[in-house]
């Protein structure tokens, strides 16, 4: 699995940010820069990443890699994205490569703010953070992560959240297909939070311009 490098501007389309909360984690954040620039914004803002059990050598090599790596599955597939929200695939690059520039300027800098850990167990209390991002981690890979995996990470991510879980997108990486059991498994979570899919202003992958967003009933 890729370790990406998305930006704050990305974040800000992909989960509609219009404000940011008190404190906020980002779930699955590999090489972003969302944490660096939203503490710089003020806000509590922690990052939680099984590659940060890496050395940082391997971690910068890692992040740094992924770049191409991202690009070759959008050139393979490049029928399935469209490109309005970036421009252009420079302009893509460009945000990618300045967030990855971030995000390892922060983690050397700040490294508490820098917390390894997995899904479906985060290594944090219950309710901790306000509003909990996860991007591209849920759905995108869920050739490798089954559907009870998804079950039991909805609900740590929904057990360390005080008002609301966001994720994008909610369709398989690639071609973007479907995912068949997401109807079935939101229906499975009705009892203990409100789902809601809602539009946000980013598209990439064609068609997958919605979010998930539960909220504690
Ligand atoms: C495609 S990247 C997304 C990174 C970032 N959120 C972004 O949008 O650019 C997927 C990330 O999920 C992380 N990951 C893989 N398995 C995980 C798990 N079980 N729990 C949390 N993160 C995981 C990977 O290390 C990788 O950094």
């Amino acid at each position: 699995m890729l370790v990406t490098s998305r930006s704050y501007a990305e974040y800000e389309a992909m989960f509609d940010l219009t404000e940011l909360p008190d404190s906020v984690l980002d779930c699955c954040a590999g090489g972003a820069g969302f944490t660096a620039e939203a503490a710089a914004r003020g806000v509590d803002a922690v990052a939680v990443d099984p590659t940060y059990e890496l050395p940082a050598n391997e971690l910068v090599d890692t992040v740094r890699r992924s770049l191409p790596a991202g690009s070759a599955i959008v050139d393979a597939h490049a029928g399935s994205f469209v490109w309005h929200w970036y421009g252009s695939p420079e302009r893509k690059d460009e945000l990618r490569i300045e967030a990855a520039d971030r995000f390892l300027q922060d983690v050397s800098a700040s490294p508490e703010r820098y917390v390894p850990g997995s899904l479906p167990e985060l290594p944090f209390g219950d309710q901790r953070f306000e509003l909990v991002l996860c991007s591209h981690l849920l759905f995108t890979w869920s050739d490798k992560y089954d559907e009870e995996w998804h079950l039991a990470a909805l609900r740590e991510l929904i057990r360390v959240s005080r008002s609301e879980v966001r994720v994008f997108p909610l369709v398989q990486q690639g071609a973007g297909d479907p995912v068949p059991y997401l109807p079935g498994l939101l229906e499975r979570l009705s009892d203990e939070v409100r789902a809601e899919i809602r539009e946000v202003p980013y598209e990439f992958q064609a068609g997958a311009n919605e979010m998930l967003v539960l909220t504690r009933h």
